[in-house]
């Protein structure tokens, strides 16, 4: 579901300056294919109870370990649950995923903790130093007041738009993604999961009545849309700019195995980006692009047939490479959207393949059972490989999206 757009009023400028002004007052077991055979006949209604079921116990169990402490779980290290701070990019994603459940459950009890986590959060609105806003407040405060329509997660929200749109350039007509790092060559560099960070600005425009931030956003998406991609529809996951005359200086990988190579969370970030962006604008080159990608990802002769992906399509150790369930299951949730959006023939591929990758993260092979994986829900997500960080592990990111995908699903089963 969309994490800040169902229908909002839309506010004046004068408006949005009083509440923004209160908001500133304040390991490779599935390699070679050998994946766990997904129960195939199972009702989707039951596999996602059964789901739901398995995520409650886990979270459970998780906030009475970590609730006392500092920090937001982020993914298992050394079999200890590792916690992060607010500043981290996928700090929102565990508010997000308790959002979810309280969703899912109704259960005041899941409400209770997602308002303490997104809390913690507060200062993320006021972070100029990168650009993962988006994905950190729309998780955690998007969610927060798409359910309890607290204005103070409204101002929060706000004030992280007014936020993010500092890092605009219109020469490169782009957000930068990265603050430059020591010794890094690059001078301006984008990466394709900077998508994901749209919705923020899409939604302040309509909430605040502020055309600017749309302006932005859609001029980032056009960028990206004209630079990102390869004929074959995947794309690159880093270009770098002149910041001077808008000029591109490169087109590199960081995450991937190589810099032509597909990395498949990449793929995933693009497709669910610009399904999004469809959904937010009806552009219809944002609707043929996310279908190039969903037929890139769909039909790669390297995808196994569990449909969970290496961690990147083009990792020469295929078979033996690792899996990221974690693109999966966010390519699983756009899917869902982007069948809303598509004639019956595609919408019908685009369904039957999101249930079938969910059927297999609800399989043993990556479920974990109440108890194990350190009380995350998704097993085999991989990070960073070329960084040697978060191969093969539970990853927040990962649970966060199944989650979203599973209550997705379930708002097409009859009856609901
Ligand atoms: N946005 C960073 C990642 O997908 O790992």
């Amino acid at each position: 579901m969309p994490i800040l757009s169902h229908a909002l009023p839309v506010r004046t400028a004068k408006t949005f300056i009083r509440d923004l002004s209160l908001g500133l007052g304040l390991g490779l077991a599935l390699a070679g294919g050998a994946a766990q055979a997904a129960p195939a006949d199972e009702p989707l209604a039951d596999m996602i109870d059964r789901d739901l079921k398995v995520a409650a116990a886990q979270y459970g169990a998780m906030l009475a370990k970590v609730q006392d402490k500092p920090g937001f779980p982020r993914t298992l290290e050394n079999g200890q649950v590792k916690l992060v701070p607010w500043r981290d990019w996928t700090s929102g994603f565990f508010p997000g995923s308790l959002w979810y459940l309280y969703e899912a459950t109704n259960d005041a009890k899941w409400r209770a903790a997602a308002v303490d986590y997104t809390a913690r959060m507060a200062p993320v609105k006021f972070d100029k130093t990168q650009h993962d806003l988006g994905f950190m407040l729309g998780a955690s405060y998007g969610h927060g007041y798409r359910l309890t329509r607290d204005p103070s997660y409204r101002d929060a929200l706000l004030a992280g738009a007014t936020t993010l749109v500092t890092r605009f350039n219109p020469k490169v007509a782009s957000i930068q993604s990265w603050d430059l790092w020591p010794n890094s060559t690059w001078q301006f560099p984008v990466i394709v999961d900077n998508m994901m960070n749209l919705e923020l600005l899409t939604w302040a425009a309509r909430t605040a009545g502020e055309p600017y931030y749309r302006e932005v956003a859609l001029t980032h998406a056009d960028t990206t849309l004209k630079n990102h991609f390869r004929p074959d529809g995947s794309s690159y996951h880093l270009v770098d700019y002149d910041p001077k005359t808008g000029a591109i200086r490169g087109r590199v990988t960081v995450q991937g195995n190589a810099d032509a190579s597909a990395w498949a969370r990449g793929q995933s970030w693009g497709l669910y980006g610009f399904t999004m962006m469809y959904r937010e604008t009806k552009k219809p080159e944002y609707l043929a692009q996310a279908q190039r990608i969903a037929a890139f990802y769909m039909q790669h002769p390297r995808l196994p047939a569990d449909k969970i992906p290496y961690w990147d399509f083009d990792d020469p150790a295929i078979p033996n490479a690792p899996r990221d369930s974690s693109s999966a299951a966010i390519t699983a949730s756009a899917l869902l959207e982007l069948a809303n959006f598509s004639d019956p023939e595609r919408a019908r591929a685009y369904r039957d393949f999101a249930t079938a990758q969910l059927r297999s993260l609800s399989s043993p092979a990556y479920l974990a059972a109440p108890g194990e994986n350190g009380n995350f829900l998704l097993k085999h997500a991989t990070g960073h490989k070329p960084a040697k960080s978060e191969i093969d592990v539970p990853i927040n990111y990962a649970d966060y999206y199944f989650l979203e995908a599973l209550l997705r699903l379930k708002a097409t089963l009859p009856g609901r």
